[in-house]
């Protein structure tokens, strides 16, 4: 089923995306990744492409690119792009930032899915999505991004059984608070943070990025449609 050892890593120039790149790279894979700034990595194993998740467009001439350069060598595509953008009562959100929150955080995982959909079903290979605890447990002024996140963890059951026939599969991770760019940029401190988890303490990204390793691999094969908590005990 991974043959190639060929990993796509969406959102790899930072946090969680980023320590899944080193992840792979030191287990043999070729990494390709998309972001929009390179990957702070040194490795003639990582081919970047620089890709605007808010353009679909950009969206598709990568996965073209990227196809073209592996020779369809695909089999395991991580998609770990995703933003707070905004803060807002509900009655506050304007139309554009509905839309650009549901861009990165869901429409975007979708349109990767379509266009990578045949190579991850030929391969029998997987995706994987990075969703969050908030699509179970709303934070107030983020009613947008809880929303999101939601369809991502929903729709990640669709395109599993849709690739189940062709010995494909998909899988989501949901993290509650790492410790990466996205978290620094919130309001709360870190003693806040490690507060809302039961073993009271935060995430480290090398955690969730040792997570989506096991359940893209061969290790996680018999894994499809399921969204995999990684919390430290948040929601118990
Ligand atoms: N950190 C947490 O506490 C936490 C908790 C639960 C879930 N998550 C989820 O985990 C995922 C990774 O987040 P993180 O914490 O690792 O955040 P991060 O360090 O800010 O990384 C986000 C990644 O997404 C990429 N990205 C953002 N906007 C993009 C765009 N328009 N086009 C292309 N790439 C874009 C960034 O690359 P460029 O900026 O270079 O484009 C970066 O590589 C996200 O889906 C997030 O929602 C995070």
């Amino acid at each position: 089923m991974d043959k190639a050892k060929n990993v796509l890593i969406c959102g790899a120039s930072s946090g969680i995306g980023l320590e899944t790149a080193k992840v792979f790279l030191s287990n043999g894979y070729t990494v390709y990744s998309t972001s929009r700034r390179k990957p702070p990595i040194d490795s003639d194993k990582l081919i970047h492409y620089t890709s605007d998740f808010y353009n679909n467009d950009s969206i598709a001439g990568s996965c073209r690119q990227i196809l073209e350069d592996s020779r369809g060598e695909i089999s395991i595509v991580i998609n770990c792009v995703g933003d707070i953008l905004h803060e807002e009562t509900i009655k506050d959100f304007t139309g554009t930032q509905l839309l650009n929150t549901f861009q990165i955080n869901f429409f975007s995982s979708f349109v990767l899915s379509q266009h990578l959909f045949d190579i991850i079903a030929n391969n029998k290979g997987c995706f994987a999505f990075v969703s969050s605890v908030a699509k179970d447990k709303v934070y107030p002024l983020i009613s947008d991004y809880c929303a999101a996140k939601a369809s991502l963890s929903n729709f990640i059951k669709s395109l599993a059984i849709e690739l189940a026939p062709h010995g494909a599969r998909a899988v989501a991770v949901s993290p509650a608070v790492v410790a990466t760019p996205l978290f620094e940029k919130s309001n709360f401190t870190k003693e806040q943070a490690e507060s809302f988890h039961k073993l009271n303490r935060i995430g480290n990204p090398e955690e969730i990025a040792d997570l989506l390793y096991y359940l893209t691999s061969s290790k996680g094969k018999w894994i499809t449609g399921t969204d995999y908590l990684i919390d430290g005990g948040m929601l118990l």
